[in-house]
């Protein structure tokens, strides 16, 4: 049994007052018992912020990117150790928005996921096609590709340390969703992509499904055999919201 995870991405929102009215309603219900493990990922300036708010709860708290350094002179960079240090749990590597925004490739994303693991936290690696490669039939050769990289550089065994995230371009901040088919077929190739270098961690690893998830069609996406949760942005944001889709991940 894979338990499912739902994560939200906060991506570039948020605010002191603005967090704590987002973090308490999501603390109380997760003392109160959710269906899936529940980890929130704010700016990394909020991260203290939400440690505090979330401590001892069970809620989990991510940042959204790391550098591929472990330290030195590379300004503005945040390395693994120190997202530990302030006591991050996991961290997303690979998000489309660093990939097609801020030039991170398949290399870049594999240091990344090896730092984040070096430093004991769980990285969520991000993987998925723009409309332009579904359209041309290379769905499963891009996200083969980018999650090959991973697996070249820590190997089967250690990818299954962190989670898979398949994020479709298309479907992230445009209400279009996956259909639970669509995202099941993708779910299913991965899956099988790292079974076949390694059988066990093909099976447990959890592959959650992201892009324009709301709690109107998360039931149908997270009813699908190889998705195992979702990853969140804008209906993140939204503390009614987001529970109703971690309570529909039961
Ligand atoms: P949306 O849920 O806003 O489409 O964002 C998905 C995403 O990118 C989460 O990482």
């Amino acid at each position: 049994m894979r338990r499912p995870v739902i994560a939200g991405n906060w991506k570039m929102h948020g605010s002191r007052a603005g967090n704590a009215d987002l973090v308490a309603p999501i603390v109380e219900a997760v003392r109160g018992g959710l269906p899936c493990e529940v980890l929130v990922f704010p700016p990394y300036v909020f991260l203290p912020q939400v440690l505090e708010q979330a401590a001892d709860s069970g809620l989990g708290v991510g940042a959204q990117n790391v550098s591929d350094r472990s330290s030195g002179a590379y300004t503005g960079e945040v390395s693994a150790a120190m997202l530990a240090d302030v006591g991050a749990s996991h961290v997303l590597v690979g998000h489309s928005e660093r990939r097609a925004l801020y030039g991170e490739d398949d290399a870049t994303v594999a240091a990344k996921f090896a730092a984040a693991l070096s430093a004991g936290l769980t990285p969520i690696l991000c993987v998925g096609e723009t409309r332009d490669e579904r359209e041309s039939g290379r769905t499963e050769s891009v996200v083969a590709r980018q999650l090959a990289a991973v697996i070249e550089a820590v190997g089967a065994r250690d990818l299954g340390r962190g989670l898979l995230a398949y994020e479709p371009v298309w479907a992230i901040g445009t209400g279009l969703t996956a259909t639970p088919e669509q995202a099941q077929a993708v779910h299913a190739f991965l899956r099988e992509e790292i079974a076949r270098r390694d059988a066990t961690i093909g099976n447990s690893l959890r592959i959650l499904y992201g892009g324009s998830v709301k709690a109107d069609n998360a039931a149908t996406l997270f009813a699908c055999e190889d998705v195992d949760g979702g990853l969140v942005g804008g209906a993140s944001l939204k503390p009614e919201e987001f529970l109703a889709i971690c309570r529909a991940a039961a």
